[in-house]
């Protein structure tokens, strides 16, 4: 599974790159706001401190308007990822971009028949929320697991980018059904490595160490 960073922190970013972590970052107007940056500037610098796939957001309604901004978006950099709103101006935009060879992620889809339309318009990356749908009383799970079924159903191609993840459960879920890719806050992330059974006992394992006397170094 690859891990994307859900952020436009790029001191965040950068920390969980150096361990290796980070296979690509997500942005979207609101991290871009939480940032306090200008869209263009941050994504560059992100642009230049991971190799993978980078999402930034047009924030156009209209079709023709969402090409502009993707084309524009993508100038920055050549691991740009346009992400577009699913949409049907969000839909066409993504059939035009992917066809110039641009990488497309299709954001906010809610149910499998969208997803199904943002693969046949050629998406690199489709992004359901999880989280969102969890929010109203839905099972988030259930729209990874039909998407993942459709999409081996007729061998799309396109990244099924588990999204609007809140919890360390939500990425185990995911990698169980078989999403291909999960995109995470930080601190999310750095959850994945704690357990309070591996506190304990490091606890005990160095209270007999101190009794031992001895050292290593
Ligand atoms: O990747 C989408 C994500 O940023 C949305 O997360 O927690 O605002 O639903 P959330």
């Amino acid at each position: 599974m690859k891990f994307f960073v859900d952020t436009a922190d790029t001191q965040a970013i950068s920390e969980l790159n150096d361990l290796g972590m980070v296979d690509g970052v997500t942005t979207n107007p609101s991290l871009i706001l939480k940032s306090g940056r200008d869209i263009l500037e941050v994504t560059k610098e992100i642009c230049d401190i991971v190799t993978g796939p980078v999402s930034a957001e047009v924030v156009a309604l209209e079709a023709d308007a969402m090409i502009a901004e993707g084309r524009k978006l993508a100038e920055i950099a050549e691991n740009i990822t346009v992400k577009l709103p699913l949409t049907w101006d969000g839909l066409k935009a993504c059939k035009v971009l992917s066809g110039e060879g641009k990488m497309v992620n299709v954001t906010l889809c809610f149910s499998a028949n969208q997803a199904l339309l943002a693969a046949k318009a050629g998406a690199s990356f489709i992004s359901p929320f999880i989280g969102r749908l969890d929010d109203i009383n839905l099972d988030g799970m259930d729209l990874i697991q039909d998407i993942r079924t459709i999409y081996d159903n007729y061998g799309f191609e396109t990244e099924i980018l588990a999204a609007s993840i809140r919890s360390v459960n939500h990425v185990q879920e995911a990698a169980l059904i078989g999403a291909d890719v999960m995109t995470a806050p930080p601190e999310v992330i750095r959850k994945l490595a704690t357990h309070p059974l591996t506190d304990k006992g490091l606890e005990q394992f160095m209270a007999d160490w101190a009794k031992t006397g001895q050292n290593i170094l």
